[in-house]
C-alpha cells in the first residue's frame, strides 16, 4: 500500500509521511514515522529500490535518536539551479530536485531533522540533531542508519578498510557482501543500476556498510571510529554527510550525473584564477620500479640534473608540470615517527633554482610531501612547509599518507582524520596551492566547494603493477562506475614499457599499451599524470595523443559501458572532442555512432588503436595510429584486442 502511493507523482504528505519526487515524478524518497521509530524508502516508477530502512543515532549519554517521535511535519520546496565548476567533467552543471524537510519531535521537544532530495539521477537525505536541552557536547556510539535494498542485486564493492581503498572490487551477490566501503553500485534484474555512497563528508567520520545479520538484503552504516570506539565527537548541532542513492537505467548514466557535486556547496574560495587543470610528469615510477630512490645516494631520483631534464622534457612537450618525489629529509626513516622534514632538501636538490627552471620554461613544479601517516609532525611544520613551496611560485603538492595514522588508533577514514584532511585543503587554498593527496579520505563531492582539491588517490592505481601481482584488465572497467563516481582519480595510467624487464621482470602492467592511452580519457583527473619514466615517451608516436590532452572538458557523454567488461567514454573540450574506449580481458569491437558531433562539417579522425595481432598478455605493444574523415552521420567503428582500448581525436575541418 505504502509504495503504491509512495510512485504516485501527486503524492501528498500524510501526517506520518512526508515525501521528496524527482522533477521527472519517476524517483521518489519517502520518510514514515511507525511506531514511534522513522524509516525511509525510495521507489523508482513505483518499483522499490530500497523498502522501509531505519535511520537512528546511539550516543554515550542521552536519549537514542531512534525511536519514540511522536510527531513529524514537514516542508518542500523545489531547487532549480545551474552552476559553473571551476574545473570538472562538463562546463555546467543543473541543480535539479525537490527538497523536503522532515522535522521529527519527541514527547521531550528533542528534534530529528531529516532532509530528503529527489533528483533525477538520484535521491539523498541527510540528518540533524539541533542542540537541545542535555544535548550539546555528544559522543556519537553509532549511526544505525539502514539500506534495505529490494533484491539481491549484483554489487560491485572493495572490502570496508578504515586506512585505506587500494583493493581490487569483488563482484558478487549484494547478500554476500558482508563489509565494504562505498561507494556500492549495483545493478537490479530489471537493468537499473544504483550506487551508494555519501556526499559532503564533513567533521564526521567516514563511512562503510555492513552485511546484517537479520536481513541478507539489507547494510548498515558502520563509521569509521576514534581509538576509544566512539564514531563522532562533537558539539551540537550535528549534522550528518548527505547518504546518496544515485540511480541510472544505464551504467553509463552514473558516470554523467552530478549528484555528489549538487549536495556540496558552492565554491567559497574567491580568486579561483589560480586553480588550473594540468597534465603532468614525474619523478616517480623510476622509485617504484627501482630505478631510482627516494632517498639520496648513487640512485638518487630528485637530483637537480634529473629534474631539469624533466622540466626540459615537459617544457619541450606541452606537459603542464613536473612532480618531484624525494626532494625533502627524511626517506632514509620511511615509516618511523618524525621522520620526513618538509623543509630540508637533500644536497642534490636545489629547490629555489629548480622552481626559477621550471617557472621560466612555464612549467609547473609539483611539490610532494609524503607524511608516512605522521600527521602531528606535519601538522607541526604545514605553515612552514606551504609557505616554502608558496615563496618559490610552487602551486600544486601532492601530499601522502602512507602507513599507519600516528597517533596510532586513529585511521585514515575516521573523523580526526576527515578534520585534518580538510584543513589540509583549507590552508592550501590559503597558500594558493592546489592538491592531489594519496592515501586520502574517499572524495563526497567538496571540490565543488574547495576547486583547488583537484585529485585524489583513494584507488589501487598505477603502483601496484610495479610492485605486487598487478591490477587485472577488467580493474579499470570497474573504476568509472564505482570509486570514480565519487570523484576525479589519481590513477596515474600511461604506461608505455609494459613489461620493464630491465627493472623487475616479475611484474608488469597488464594491458595493452593502446589501453594505456585510452585511459588519460576515461579515468578522470584534472591533473593527469603520464606515469612512465619520460625515455619512453621521447619519440614514441602514441604520446602525441597526451601532449594535445586537455584536463578540463566542457561536456561528458559515456557511450556505452558495461561494469567490469568495457566502457567508451567521449569528452568536449572546445570544438574538440576525445573519445577513450577500454574492455577487459576479452577482445570487443565498439561501434560509436558520432552523432554527438556539433559540427554539421567533417571531422578529422586520429585513432590510437590495438594492432589486430594486439593482446594484453602476448603482444601489448602492438598499435597503430590511423587518420581519417568523418562525419556525424557516421559510425567509428574500433576493435579492441583482449585488455585494449583506442584513443580518438575528433577536429572539426576548418573551413
Ligand atoms: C604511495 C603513493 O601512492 C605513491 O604515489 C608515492 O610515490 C608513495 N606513496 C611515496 O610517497
Ligand atoms: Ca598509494
Amino acid at each position: 500500500m505504502m509504495l503504491t502511493c509512495f510512485a504516485l507523482p501527486g503524492f501528498a504528505a500524510g501526517e506520518r509521511t512526508a515525501a521528496a519526487v524527482s522533477p521527472d515524478g519517476r524517483l521518489a524518497i519517502m520518510l514514515s514515522l511507525e511506531d514511534g521509530v522513522p524509516r525511509y524508502s525510495v521507489a523508482r516508477d513505483g518499483r522499490p529500490i530500497v523498502l522501509p530502512s531505519v535511520i537512528g543515532f546511539r550516543f554515550a549519554e542521552g536519549e537514542p535518536m531512534s525511536r519514540g517521535f511522536e510527531s513529524l511535519h514537514s516542508e518542500s520546496r523545489v531547487i532549480d539551479e545551474t552552476w559553473q565548476p571551476v574545473w570538472g567533467t562538463d562546463e555546467a552543471v543543473n541543480d535539479r530536485c525537490t527538497e523536503t524537510v522532515v522535522h521529527l519531535v519527541k514527547p521531550s521537544g528533542r528534534e530529528l531533522i531529516v532532509t530528503l532530495r529527489a533528483y533525477d539521477d538520484g535521491v539523498a537525505f541527510r540528518s540533524e540533531l539541533p542542540s537541545a536541552q542535555g544535548f550539546s557536547d555528544y559522543e556519537l556510539l553509532a549511526e544505525e542508519t539502514e539500506f534495505r535494498f529490494a533484491g539481491d542485486h549484483t554489487a560491485w564493492w572493495i572490502k570496508a578498510d578504515y586506512d585505506s581503498y587500494e583493493h581490487l572490487w569483488n563482484e558478487t551477490p549484494l547478500s554476500e557482501l558482508d563489509a565494504a566501503n562505498t561507494p556500492v553500485t549495483m545493478r537490479t534484474e530489471h537493468g537499473l543500476h544504483v550506487s551508494l555512497h555519501e556526499a559532503n563528508l564533513t567533521r564526521y567520520a567516514g563511512m562503510t556498510l555492513k552485511g546484517s545479520d537479520d536481513d541478507e538484503l539489507a547494510l548498515t552504516c558502520e563509521l569509521v571510529p576514534w581509538p576509544d570506539g566512539v564514531k563522532v565527537r562533537g558539539t551540537a548541532p550535528l549534522l550528518t554527510p548527505w547518504r546518496t542513492i544515485q540511480v541510472g537505467e544505464t551504467a553509463g548514466a552514473l558516470i554523467e550525473s552530478h549528484l555528489i557535486e549538487n549536495l556540496n556547496d558552492p565554491c567559497v574560495i574567491e580568486d579561483t584564477s589560480w586553480i588550473r587543470p594540468m597534465t603532468y610528469i614525474g619523478i616517480w615510477w623510476g622509485m617504484h620500479i627501482t630505478k631510482e630512490t627516494w632517498h639520496d645516494g648513487p640512485r638518487h631520483g630528485a637530483t637537480n640534473e634529473n629534474v631539469r631534464r624533466h622540466i626540459d622534457f615537459a617544457a619541450k612537450h606541452n606537459i603542464g608540470g613536473v612532480l618531484v618525489e624525494g626532494w625533502n629529509t627524511g626517506w632514509d626513516k620511511w615509516g618511523a615517527k618524525d621522520a620526513y622534514d618538509f623543509v630540508t632538501c637533500y644536497p642534490d636538490f636545489d629547490l629555489p633554482a629548480l622552481a626559477a627552471y621550471a617557472r621560466e620554461r612555464g612549467v609547473e613544479l609539483i611539490g610532494h610531501h609524503e607524511t608516512g601517516g605522521d600527521v602531528p609532525t606535519y601538522e607541526r611544520q604545514i605553515d612552514e612547509a606551504f609557505e616554502l613551496y608558496r615563496s618559490n611560485g610552487i602551486k600544486a603538492v601532492k601530499t601522502g599518507y602512507a602507513g599507519g595514522i600516528y597517533p596510532r588508533g586513529q585511521h585514515h577514514h575516521g573523523q580526526w582524520m576527515v578534520e585534518h584532511y580538510r584543513m589540509v585543503v583549507e590552508k592550501a587554498a590559503e597558500y594558493g596551492i592546489m592538491l592531489d593527496v594519496h592515501e586520502p579520505i574517499k572524495p563526497t563531492g567538496i571540490r565543488r566547494t574547495w576547486p583547488n582539491m583537484m585529485t585524489r588517490e583513494g584507488v589501487r592505481g598505477m603502483e601496484y603493477n610495479a610492485w605486487s601481482e598487478g591490477n587485472p584488465p577488467e580493474h579499470t572497467t570497474i573504476l568509472p562506475f564505482t570509486r570514480m563516481l565519487a570523484g576525479p582519480l589519481d590513477y596515474t595510467p600511461g604506461i608505455f614499457d609494459i613489461t620493464f624487464n630491465d627493472y623487475k621482470p616479475n611484474n608488469r602492467v597488464y594491458t595493452t599499451i593502446a589501453k594505456q592511452v585510452a585511459l588519460f580519457v576515461v579515468l578522470y583527473s584534472p591533473v593527469q599524470m603520464a606515469a612512465d619514466l619520460i625515455e619512453n615517451y621521447e619519440d614514441h608516436p602514441m604520446f602525441r595523443f597526451f601532449r594535445r590532452l586537455p584536463c578540463d572538458w566542457d561536456e561528458t557523454r559515456v557511450i556505452d559501458g558495461a561494469i567490469g567488461d568495457h566502457v567508451t567514454i567521449a569528452r568536449r573540450s572546445g570544438m574538440n572532442w576525445y573519445i577513450g574506449s577500454i574492455t577487459d580481458e576479452n577482445a570487443r569491437t565498439v561501434r560509436v555512432p558520432l552523432d554527438f558531433l556539433g559540427e554539421t562539417r567533417p571531422y578529422s579522425v586520429t585513432i590510437y588503436r590495438d594492432a589486430p595481432t594486439a593482446h594484453w598478455e602476448t603482444n601489448p605493444t602492438a598499435y597503430e595510429i590511423i587518420g581519417e574523415s568523418m562525419s556525424p552521420g557516421d559510425t567509428l567503428t574500433l576493435e579492441l584486442a583482449p585488455g585494449g582500448g583506442a584513443a580518438v581525436t575528433l577536429s572539426p575541418h576548418k573551413y
